[in-house]
């Protein structure tokens, strides 16, 4: 095809796809363009039409950026090198340590070379070029495989298609984070909201959501950034430092961390790192630390790798932020199962670049713990996630007629009786009833993890719920386009989508419908233990206890509980009329399909120490990736999960010789499993 298009046309394209990422650079990357926007866009819309006009496009043209129409899956791809993590340094003293353990196994007293920059709080990719051209970006996976992101990664704009400048190796794979910016995650944020989509817990999880997009046009629509800190494999080509390959990387106009300093000696590492703490919230984006690397590559070699991180860095664990603000309201919110949570809502303040207004008090013992009032001026501290956890108290400012918190007698939304069961600190509703309940039910039904049916969140489910729409799970099928178009919220197109969405969901897997119903203690794994044993809903029906106890890794509690809900007449009713309705389920459960089950099967994790998420909340997410969270650590723990002030277990932990991770390390990985789980 190319012989036919005449060569003074394949100069015209090739000239305007140079200007123009040349063009593109100045704008994203050095922020200091030449032209105006209108200037680009009559330049680009120039290209397109010659490129259309003669079927001549040219890979690194910038009409390869806008994104593609959805793919069915991501391919596997495996790194040359492995995508290590790093170890984390806590304090000053531990920064110590690590630079007197590296200048102990070099056997030297010299001051090592370091560099320091900002630790991204965002997603590792993988970018491979070939002769200069990006031919494949992949994210970190386990470390030693992960997925093809090439047609999301090629939309952000930041992201040579051709690196240019010279040298230009053979071959070469540059690493570095993808992430979001804390302005584009809220903007993000509000959007979902208003659409009633669940909002992302931080900008992190915001921008592996982006990169994880089947629609790739999805992924062009989010702003994303990326900054170049490492290499993988390269062929073609020796550096001899760390900033030398930065240096490299700069001329060859890649996007590099905001900060980067070259120092000698752990002394000035330290005050690198204060600095950075310090300008850490003027950042457009989220840092929870910096990394050191030691700059010189033959150091770096002598000193080698351990497992999963190498021994020539680590990463500075700053502290987390801290703000203080106003309790305005306290207020309870009914879940599911009836379980009333506290939450505050405070005087909105920014904390770590983004604001936040309210935070859940988790139950009513912690309030009464640490006497919690209305009216209190309180310390509210924000790890990572945008929902901030209550500190501490400062009495001194209470104001002179605060009143104790009471756990409410009464369900707030439905009034009904409010129980508090023997040694159960949970408050509960007790209505079977309760709006509020059913509401949530609905919600937890159509999730992600549950029938997956987009469009039906928080805010939609209440429009329907109030106009009488739907009361149970079956309503949701018995909705039609009629009835959406009259309701606020909804036009022709996402009436349309919703109706299409819910028939799609017909075809969920049986493990899918099974946690969707919301039985009481099945969770994602539980549901897909239930579905790989049992295979068809209709086998559920009238089951005993027995045969449920039977599935290894489930308990007692769990199979009384199935077995109670499949011997409930109205239940089964309630499912006879959702498969008349058009329910499906003969769909397979790919997951029994996956190579190693679950990421976190068979293994036993404990946890210790001050974790960013409630003591719960991680054993749940342990479960829910297969794994057993048990109290004590013996010979028989397979990892601790350990957060600041860690006390003895962390001491047997390291007798015994048990693996220590940290709580980043615990999510990274279960992501996995999460990338996983939307694809069937
Ligand atoms: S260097 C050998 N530099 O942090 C390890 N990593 O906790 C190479 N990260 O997987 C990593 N900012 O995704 C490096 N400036 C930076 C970083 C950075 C963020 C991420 C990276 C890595 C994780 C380890």
């Amino acid at each position: 095809m190319t012989e036919k298009v005449p060569a003074e046309i394949r100069h015209e394209i090739s000239r305007m796809v140079k200007e123009l990422n040349e063009h593109s650079y100045r704008y994203y990357v050095l922020d200091a363009p030449v032209i105006s926007d209108a200037e680009y866009d009559r330049q680009y819309r120039r290209l397109r039409e010659l490129e259309e006009q003669f079927g001549y496009v040219l890979p690194d043209s910038p009409t390869q950026r806008v994104g593609a129409p959805p793919s069915e899956r991501f391919d596997k791809v495996s790194h040359a090198e492995p995508m290590l993590s790093l170890d984390n340094a806590f304090s000053h003293d531990e920064m110590r340590e690590f630079d007197k353990k590296l200048r102990k196994l070099l056997n030297s007293d010299k001051n090592i070379e370091y560099t320091v920059e900002p630790k991204y709080d965002g997603l590792a990719m993988e970018l491979t070029y070939r002769d200069g051209l990006l031919v494949r970006a992949s994210t970190r996976g386990d470390g030693y495989e992960g997925e093809d992101v090439t047609r999301n990664i090629r939309t952000i704009r930041e992201v040579p298609l051709r690196m240019e400048g010279a040298p230009v190796p053979h071959e070469i794979d540059i690493r570095g984070e993808v992430y979001m910016d804390t302005d584009e995650f809220e903007a993000l944020n509000r959007q979902r909201e208003e659409q009633g989509e669940p909002a992302f817990a931080n900008p992190r999880n915001a921008a592996a959501g982006s990169v994880r997009q089947l629609d790739s046009r999805i992924t062009a629509s989010r702003r994303l950034h990326l900054a170049c800190y490492g290499m993988g494999s390269v062929t073609g080509m020796i550096f001899t430092s760390q900033s030398d390959f930065i240096n490299w990387l700069r001329t060859s106009r890649f996007p590099l961390p905001a900060k980067m300093a070259v120092v000698k000696g752990v002394d000035n590492v330290i005050d690198e790192i204060l600095r950075l703490e310090h300008e850490r919230d003027s950042f457009p984006f989220e840092t929870d630390g910096a990394v050191v690397k030691v700059n010189d590559f033959g150091l770096q070699q002598k000193l080698g790798v351990k497992t999963r991180e190498p021994r020539w860095a680590i990463a500075y664990k700053f502290q987390a932020h801290r703000e203080t603000t106003v309790i305005r309201e306290i207020h309870g919110s009914v879940g599911r199962t009836g379980v009333i949570t506290p939450f505050a809502v405070f005087e909105p303040v920014r904390i770590g670049g983004v604001t936040v207004s309210r935070s859940t008090l988790h139950n009513w013992d912690e309030i009464k713990r640490k006497d919690i009032r209305v009216g209190d001026t309180v310390v509210i501290e924000r790890a990572g996630d945008v929902i901030p956890h209550v500190i501490s108290v400062d009495l001194k400012r209470r104001p002179k007629k605060s009143e104790e918190v009471i756990v409410p007698d009464k369900c707030p939304v439905c009034g009904s009786q409010v129980v508090r069961e023997e040694g159960e600190v949970a408050a509960r509703c007790v209505s079977l009833h309760c709006p509020a309940q059913l509401q949530e039910k609905i919600v937890h039904f159509a999730s992600r993890g549950g029938m997956d049916i987009e469009g039906l969140g928080e805010k939609n489910v209440e429009i329907l719920f109030k106009k009488g729409l739907i009361r149970h799970f079956e309503d949701v099928y018995r909705l039609k386009k009629d009835d959406l178009l009259d309701l606020p919220r909804f036009a022709e197109k996402s009436a349309q989508n919703l109706i299409s969405a819910i028939e799609k969901s017909k075809q969920a897997t049986l493990a899918r419908f099974l946690f969707a119903i919301g039985i009481l203690h099945v969770g994602e794994y539980a549901a897909r233990l239930l579905a790989r044993n049992f295979r068809r809903l209709d086998d559920l029906y009238g089951v005993q206890k027995e045969s449920i106890l039977g599935i290894k890794q489930v308990g007692e509690k769990i199979a009384a509980s199935v077995s109670a809900f499949f011997n409930d007449r109205k239940n089964l009713h309630l499912l006879e009329s959702m498969k008349k309705l058009g329910l499906d389920l003969s769909n397979p459960d790919f997951a029994s399909g996956r190579k190693n089950g679950l990421a976190l099967e068979g293994l036993t994790l404990v946890i210790t120490g001050t974790l960013p998420k409630s003591r719960k909340d991680i054993e749940a997410l342990i479960e829910s990736h297969g794994g057993h969270a048990a109290s004590a650590v013996s010979a028989n723990t397979d990892y601790l999960v350990a957060g600041e002030d860690a006390g003895s277990k962390f001491e047997k932990a390291k007798k015994l010789g048990v693996k220590i991770i940290s709580f980043d390390a615990l999510i990274k990985m279960t992501e996995e499993d999460s990338a996983q789980r939307r694809l069937f």
